[in-house]
């Protein structure tokens, strides 16, 4: 299959590809647009067979299911049971926007899409191409991120092509998205509201907004409440070691590991902040990337994934990567981090 890349103009949503996208939705066909967050891979949400090809397409397990995207709350109505209410407030407060719900689902959802659960998970993007395409295919479109299972969520359509190219009919190009990270997932079917996945929407915003919320861990043993935290993801090739805490002691550590590293023979690149740079560069690694200020994490979270993809580009047998101040947006990055280390962390206190 030929698959064909449309740049949209932000300024103009009426262009020809958001009409070709949303027909081939209607269609039954896979569709890959952006958000604010990363880009999106859609099929028609209340169609099972284009959501089945979903799976099959990124290779995804068939237990982990999608979230479902609208352009307006009315769309929402039809999936859901309930409206609870602190996602009234919440949706109110934060859609458009980085935020997806978790809430008791309607039968109009094929068991597919949600993997059998008995929620669903809604979002409302803000981006305008998203929100476009969505509005004018007239249907929900359940959407994971387009990328192949187990590689960084795309944040440039070039990404998406270089994993999906053949595999779909259309990829929308709407330039690098804002957030870079995935969305936070809020399970608002229970008593506490508790977040599944951090984003965008920091616990600080939703804590304000709601009072309490818990943020679910994963522990050894037990069954997920979000069937995704199981799995391995943004796994770059190269091993990777992630540096966190006391940042005074953290340039120290990376470049004794990157001194044993060398010593071993081992090709070596680094991840870091703006402020390590030129420190961290005269150790001439093999490559270096920075990430931002640790001034600005909404920076390094938006390039983040970039940054993963170019070390699968280098043939690095190991990463160094320096990992920010776990607050606010800094939580989510952690997190991506943290995964995408495999668990392997130095901990500086
Ligand atoms: O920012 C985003 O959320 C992007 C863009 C495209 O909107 N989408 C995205 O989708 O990241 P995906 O499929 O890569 O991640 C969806 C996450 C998974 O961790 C999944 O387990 C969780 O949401 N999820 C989906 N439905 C759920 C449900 N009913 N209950 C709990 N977790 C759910
Ligand atoms: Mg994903």
């Amino acid at each position: 299959m030929e698959t064909k890349l449309i740049k949209i103009d932000r300024q103009n949503m009426d262009a020809e590809g958001i009409r070709e996208g949303a027909e081939l939705l209607r269609a039954g066909r896979l569709v890959a647009f952006p958000t604010e967050t990363v880009y999106g891979l859609g099929a028609n949400a209340l169609d099972a067979e284009a959501c089945a090809e979903i799976y099959r397409v990124k290779g995804r397990p068939q237990d982990n299911p999608l979230i479902v995207h609208v352009a307006d709350l009315k769309m929402v109505d039809s999936l859901v049971r309930e409206w609870p209410e602190a996602a009234r407030r919440c949706a109110e407060k934060f859609w458009p926007g980085p935020l997806t719900m978790v809430l008791p689902k309607s039968s109009a959802i094929p068991a597919s899409v949600t993997g059998g659960l008995d929620t669903v998970a809604v979002r409302f993007p803000s981006h305008p191409v998203a929100a476009a395409l969505i509005r004018r295919a007239g249907i929900p479109v359940a959407a994971p991120s387009a990328n192949l299972s187990g590689k960084p969520s795309p944040t440039m359509a070039e990404h998406v092509r270089l994993d999906l190219d053949g595999k779909i009919p259309l990829i929308l190009d709407g330039g690098p998205c804002t957030v870079g990270l995935e969305s936070t997932v809020l399970d608002v079917s229970g008593e506490v509201p508790a977040i599944l996945r951090p984003g965008g929407v920091t616990q600080e915003n939703l804590a304000e907004l709601l009072g309490p919320v818990e943020v679910a861990r994963l522990r050894e043993g037990e069954k997920p409440k979000s069937p995704g935290m199981k799995y391995r993801h943004y796994a770059p090739q190269a091993r990777m070691i992630l540096f966190r805490g006391n940042r005074a002691r953290l340039l120290a550590a990376m470049t004794e590991r990157f001194a044993r590293a060398r010593a071993e023979g081992l090709r070596v690149g680094i991840l870091c902040l703006e402020e390590s740079a030129a420190e961290l560069r005269e150790l001439d690694p093999d490559f270096l990337f920075v990430l931002g200020s640790f001034d600005r994490p909404q920076e390094v979270a938006a390039r983040l994934f970039a940054g993963l993809r170019l070390c699968d580009r280098q043939r690095l047998d190991l990463i160094l990567t320096e990992g920010i101040e776990e607050e606010g947006l800094g939580a989510a990055v952690m997190n991506r981090m943290v995964k995408a280390a495999g668990h392997q962390l130095v901990e500086l206190n």
